[in-house]
């Protein structure tokens, strides 16, 4: 398709290096629906013959039924999925087929693909974050009232109610599809059109192209057009990142499926066995979404790194742009599956969860509060006073609330009797009333909104 001025083929090992079939194959739907966008405004602004087109347009759909039957068959020769397309095409409808090539390039063609590509992946994570999230909500639901320990320095530090605690990743979704939303908005111009580099001097309606293929708008630099993968590095930037939020809560639930923590069981479904040790249940899937977290920040690097030496505007380094973006989909879409499936049905302990919440003196900061609200000792102080009790309940063996009275009086004789009702750890969680605290209450109302904002489509 280029070789006019050459005398000579290229050697296999050229060929082998050159060729991006074995993976761009799969933008073939893209390269269609871009290829005949193309012809019918060839065809409407009068640029090709209307019989022409016709044929061309035929041809396409033709192809469009063989690929869709039975796949494409690879031929290195032809290096990528456009030069697939058209040679096809020609053994089709004929010479008739050359005339699709006129004001456009591959450079332009490539961009539109995998911009369409881009966009169609976008929507089909939106749809995976969307369920993920319907998971949280539903076990966040069944245990908004259900006591564990939360944590800091993974040290007991307050109580604070599991559906809380899963209504976390509830936000970190939400703000992952935010940004996958913000990249598609960006993204959804279209660079077809832009040809080689530098435009054309054919009477093109790039309007009437780009809204075909269902973009906002042309875009609006021809040089950009062809050289920009912003788009596809917005794309595994927000993946790498959802990514980052699944490998966290993969490692919580290995934390909880731990024996010493006994805080979840896996189910059958999500669990493995040893092949030596027969008592053993493995959590392999939430090992494997947090491995594959790697991976995903490993394809915004590759793609990063590859473009940021690259001058204006099309060199071949950007052929490595696709294999990143479609191992990091098909990653992404597994890692979400497996962990909708795990968070639908992981069995939680409530029983340890709750001594493990009424561990650690969990309450200490409840009894500071009580001393500050109740018997005006400024906070710095009943910092102090409660640290002496947390002491003397530490040399006692008991937790804060089964000190007696005298013991604490003994501390501070402002303490009295009504302390006992803020050192349970049903009081403390019920107690975090502020915005966006651990109250029971305050979480089943943010699961409403939360329902709600995912009805409406956010
Ligand atoms: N297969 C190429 C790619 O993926 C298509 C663009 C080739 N353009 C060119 N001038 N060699 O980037």
């Amino acid at each position: 398709m280029w070789g006019g001025r050459f005398a000579d083929g290229p050697s296999a090992v050229m060929r082998e290096i050159n060729a991006s079939i074995p993976f761009d194959k799969r933008l073939w739907r893209q390269d269609l629906a871009g290829s005949k966008a193309h012809a019918r405004m060839l065809k409407a602004q009068g640029i090709i013959a209307a019989d022409d087109a016709d044929a061309i347009l035929a041809g396409l759909d033709a192809i469009e039924r063989d690929y869709a039957a039975g796949g494409l068959v690879e031929d290195m020769a032809l290096e990528d999925i456009h030069m697939h397309v058209e040679a096809r095409l020609a053994e089709i409808v004929g010479p008739a087929a050359g005339r699709l090539h006129t004001a456009r390039s591959r450079n332009d063609q490539v961009a539109t693909d995998f911009r369409l590509w881009v966009r169609d992946s976008i929507d089909a994570i939106d749809e995976g974050l969307r369920a993920f999230q319907q998971a949280l909500l539903a076990r966040a639901d069944d245990h908004a009232a259900t006591i564990m320990p939360g944590f800091t320095h993974l040290q007991v530090a307050q109580p604070v109610t599991l559906g809380h605690h899963l209504m976390a990743y509830y936000e970190m979704a939400k703000r992952d599809r935010s940004r996958f939303a913000d990249a598609r908005a960006r993204m959804n111009e279209c660079p077809l059109g832009a040809a080689a580099l530098a435009g054309t001097s054919f009477p093109l309606d790039r309007e009437a192209t780009a809204k075909a293929l269902g973009f906002d708008r042309p875009t609006a630099n021809s040089l950009d057009s062809v050289s920009d993968r912003d788009f596809a590095l917005e794309f595994l930037s927000a993946a790498a990142m959802t990514g980052l939020h699944l490998s966290r809560l993969a490692e919580e639930i290995i934390i909880w499926a731990s024996q010493p923590y006994g805080f979840v069981s896996l189910p059958d479904a999500f669990s493995t066995g040893s092949s030596i040790m027969p008592q053993k249940r493995n959590p392999d899937a939430a090992e494997l979404v947090r491995g594959h977290s790697g991976r995903l920040l490993g394809a915004f690097q590759a793609l990063a790194v590859t473009m940021k030496g690259l001058p204006l505007a099309y060199s071949k380094d950007m052929q490595d742009d696709k294999e990143p973006a479609f191992q990091a989909y098909d990653t992404l879409a597994l890692c979400l599956a497996a962990m909708t499936g795990m968070v639908s049905t992981l069995s939680f302990n409530a029983d340890r969860m709750r001594a493990a919440a009424a561990g650690g003196f969990s309450t200490a900061t409840d009894l500071a509060d009580w001393l500050v609200r109740v018997a005006g000792v400024p906070f710095r102080e009943a910092h102090h006073i409660t640290g002496r009790a947390v002491k003397a309940a530490e040399a006692a063996g008991t937790g804060l609330a089964e000190l007696p009275i005298a013991s604490l009086r003994a501390i501070d004789a402002r303490i009295d009797a009504r302390v006992y009702d803020v050192l349970s750890v049903e009081a403390s969680v019920a107690s975090r009333t502020s915005h966006g605290g651990t109250a029971p209450d305050g979480v089943r109302a943010r699961i409403a909104a939360a329902r709600d904002e995912l009805e409406r489509g956010r």
